[in-house]
């Protein structure tokens, strides 16, 4: 359980630190991405059947506790209730067995001892404002994240029940927020496989930069990583949806698309551009 938590750890520090190309996917809101089908279901038998059942579902059949927020803060790092519980998207885990490590009154990670401090896992803001179940605004990467977080649970501690909040109403029934965490990861997983097809058809640019010449970047037949059989020139590739660009070496076929702008003051039909002039950076 160390490693994989670790692993996750070190997942999440690199999302954050690169704040993965996730702003190209864009909804009405910023989205999610996804693994497995994330589950979700309701104790009363009544599950949306267009949504996936993950394994905390099959483990608990029918039989899903449904708590209210009040009823989970009872079983927060201080108690008066055992087992320690704690929420993420809506599902409920018992971490007791964690207690000495993480989520006792001793604990590094108490703070999500009985809450849904869904949003915490992946903005990292462990106060009363950050631990709360709205995901509205998350990027589809960090929906992504959840996700990791929520087969975690499942795959290292119990599943308990379900939270009455953003994610199951008082019924247990998925709430709309559930759905569009769903969406979101439909999303992000069709954004991956676009950006993938993407990279393959218009693969990067190399670049260097010395003081003496400035900065540049060109084509090769092996720029971005792509091996081809041909070199390709130089655009400024723009997402369809942000203002994100990136250097992208252009096959002569495509430099009709819309979303490829020429770098200033360099030839069309160059295979270089200069980016910056010589001199210190
Ligand atoms: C959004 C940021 C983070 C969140 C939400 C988070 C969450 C967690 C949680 C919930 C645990 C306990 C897991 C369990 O029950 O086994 C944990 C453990 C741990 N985390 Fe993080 N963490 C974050 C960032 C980091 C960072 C930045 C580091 C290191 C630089 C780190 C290092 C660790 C380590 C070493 C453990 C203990 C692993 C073990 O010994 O089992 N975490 N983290």
């Amino acid at each position: 359980m160390g490693t994989a938590t670790q692993i996750i750890c070190a997942l999440l520090l690199l999302g954050l630190a690169y704040y993965l190309p996730t702003h190209y996917i864009q909804d009405s809101k910023d989205g999610v991405h996804k693994k497995d089908k994330v589950e979700d279901g309701t104790s009363a038998g009544k599950a949306d059947e267009s949504l996936s059942f993950g394994p905390s579902r099959l483990r608990d059949g029918d039989n899903v506790r449904l708590l209210t927020k009040e009823e989970l803060a009872r079983h927060g790092p201080n108690g008066p209730d055992k087992p320690i519980l704690l929420a993420v998207m809506g599902r409920v885990f018992d971490v007791e067995k964690g207690r000495d490590n993480y989520y006792g009154p001793n604990g590094g990670y108490n703070f999500f001892s009985g809450v849904d401090g869904t949003r915490a896992f992946v903005t990292g803001e462990f106060n009363e404002k950050g631990l709360i179940d709205d995901i509205r605004d998350l990027k589809p990467a960090e929906i992504n994240e959840l996700q990791v977080w929520i087969d975690f649970y499942d795959k290292e501690y119990t599943f308990y029940g379900k939270v009455i909040g953003a994610f199951y109403d008082k019924d247990g029934r998925p709430t709309e927020e559930l759905t569009y965490f769903e969406e979101m990861k439909e999303k992000y997983v069709l954004f991956k496989k676009n950006e993938k097809a993407e990279q393959n058809q218009y693969p990067g640019c190399n670049s260097k930069w010395s003081e003496a010449e400035g900065g540049e970047v060109y084509c090769s037949s092996k720029s971005g990583g792509i091996h081809r059989d041909w070199v390709g020139f130089p655009r400024r590739l723009f997402s369809s949806v942000s203002r994100e660009w990136r250097c992208s070496c252009v096959h002569p076929d495509n430099l009709g698309n819309p979303n490829l702008k020429e770098y200033p003051n360099c030839d069309p039909n160059s295979i270089r551009c200069q980016t910056k002039p010589p001199g210190k950076l």
